[in-house]
């Protein structure tokens, strides 16, 4: 018989706990970017075409179907049609993978926020931030030796996942959040509004929200757009539906799925006007146009951010401190979220207490985060990152849609969902499941793996990219396949009752 599943305290610990996901790394330093790289204000286009034709219906999805079969990912879809078991163990090896480089960009977060207080990175933040704090090497092959610094922050990191997932859903995760994702709200609202009233703010914001309408009609923009927007809701990753699996059995799930979108996005704004607020601030300061200053994920965050804290005085020991912290508390209930899309499937499957799974899954990732804190550490973040973006979650987003969409069909999820939520979605949540992410999607995946073959990701030489790369995405079908043979403890899949 199955132990009584954890739930959560409350509707809003839910809410809080899934936006706490969503809200990550991805919404503070990928989400500015991203928009400027890719048309500025036009970005905003495919951006809400993809909220409305992936995002919020996929939400729907895997809330759905972690509330209809009650399981972590792998034993949700089990339920719903075994011989695609492997579908669910996928996103769990991916979720753990993210874990791993996403604990080295905490850690750096960190140790910037220790050296926030007396501007620690000088007056070259460039050569600092490669040079002296990465100790970068020359190539991903060459790892170089080990930072300690940036070790010991992995390891801070791995200790507050444990502590926080080892305590439960509702003691442990619902907590967190609980906690964690007002002050992040807070602190972010703070540095935006200090940030719009900077000298030069607006030439920032005129950059970020001008149209450059010739791009909306470029596929990579709208590959961009559908990645951030996968990345940024914490979908295919198997967190959904995992953390919807904890929800009572009368809940609401259609509302959750659109509040958790909308608070989400409007985050993502928020930070993108902080971030473009301080840029034209800096563009401003040194009389060149934005456009010069801004720079990729990393090197905004770690680079260019540094630099204008320093060149602010005072406010910018403020600024910088709620920056970093801002980074940390999002990327925690984040990581949190990755941890627990793990766990979830081992206790399922095999009956081992959370106890037990979280620790391990804990030594574990901390053991192979070492290979993030040497020197090719961000190397290894970068083509990881990449190819688990673009080939690890839109295919399992892809192979989720094709699921629901043509083998256990929209209907049954809708009728489940709609049964239980306060208000109905229509016939049209199953045309867009059926036809309409799927094309996108698969139209997507085409022209990335068209722009890979013509031109490699980022200049890396084959053997880096197989090893890094395709290699992580072999790793994750090939054990996804061999978990999904392993039996179920009792006989969970053949005693389950559909409603
Ligand atoms: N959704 C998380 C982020 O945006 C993973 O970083």
């Amino acid at each position: 018989m199955e132990d009584k599943r954890e739930e959560w305290g409350s509707k809003l610990g839910f809410i809080l706990a899934a936006v706490g996901s969503a809200v990550g790394l991805g919404n503070i330093w990928r989400f500015p970017y991203v928009a400027y790289a890719n048309g500025g204000g036009a970005f905003l286009i495919p951006y809400f075409v993809a909220i409305f034709t992936a995002g919020i219906p996929l939400l729907i999805l895997e809330y759905g179907m972690g509330h209809k079969y009650k399981g972590s990912t792998p034993l949700a879809i089990a339920r719903g049609k075994k011989s695609w078991e492997w579908l669910g163990w996928w996103p769990t090896i991916s979720a753990f993978i993210i874990l791993i480089y996403y604990s080295m960009i905490l850690s750096w977060s960190t140790n910037y926020l220790g050296l926030s207080f007396s501007k620690g990175w000088g007056s070259d933040t460039n050569t600092f931030f490669h040079n002296n704090f990465l100790n970068l090497s020359n190539s991903p092959l060459e790892l170089g030796g080990i930072v300690w610094y940036i070790l010991l922050g992995i390891a801070f990191v791995w200790i507050v996942n444990w502590f926080i997932c080892y305590k439960g859903i509702k003691g442990g995760i619902e907590k967190a959040n609980k906690i964690l994702l007002p002050m992040l709200v807070v602190i972010m609202i703070i540095i935006a509004v200090r940030s719009v009233n900077l000298e030069g703010a607006i030439k920032g914001l005129n950059t970020l929200f001008t149209p450059d309408w010739s791009m909306v009609m470029e596929p990579k923009v709208w590959i961009a757009a559908y990645g951030q927007v996968f990345f940024s809701l914490s979908l295919a990753m198997g967190i959904m539906i995992t953390y919807s699996s904890y929800l009572p059995k009368k809940t609401d799930i259609n509302n959750s799925a659109f509040m958790t979108a909308f608070a989400n996005c409007g985050f993502e704004f928020l930070s993108a006007i902080a971030v473009f607020a301080i840029l034209g601030y800096m563009a401003t300061a040194q009389g060149v146009s934005v456009s010069e200053v801004v720079s990729s994920g990393v090197g905004l965050a770690f680079v260019v951010f540094p630099q204008v804290f320093t060149t602010m005085g005072s406010i910018g020991t403020l600024l910088g401190t709620l920056f970093f912290l801002c980074l940390i508390f999002a990327g925690i209930t984040s990581s949190v979220s990755l941890t627990q899309a793990v766990a979830a499937p081992f206790q399922d499957k095999f009956g081992w207490s959370r106890n037990k799974v979280v620790t391990t899954i804990c030594l574990i990732g901390f053991l192979i985060s070492t290979l993030f804190a040497t020197g090719a550490g961000l190397y290894l973040l970068d083509i990881i990152d990449n190819f688990i973006n673009n080939y690890g979650i839109v295919v399992v987003g892809l192979l989720e849609v094709i699921l629901i969409g043509w083998i256990i069909t929209p209907e049954k999820i809708r009728v489940h969902t709609n049964g239980v939520s306060y208000f109905s979605i229509g016939k049209w949540w199953d045309v867009v499941v059926k036809y309409v992410t799927p094309s996108i999607l698969i139209f997507m995946l085409v022209q990335s793996l068209l722009t890979e073959i013509k031109t490699p990701y980022g200049g890396y030489n084959l053997s880096e990219l197989l090893l890094y790369g395709w290699s992580v995405i072999a790793f994750g079908i090939i054990t996804a396949l061999i978990l999904s043979k392993k039996p179920w403890k009792d006989k969970q899949i053949e005693d389950y009752i559909s409603e």
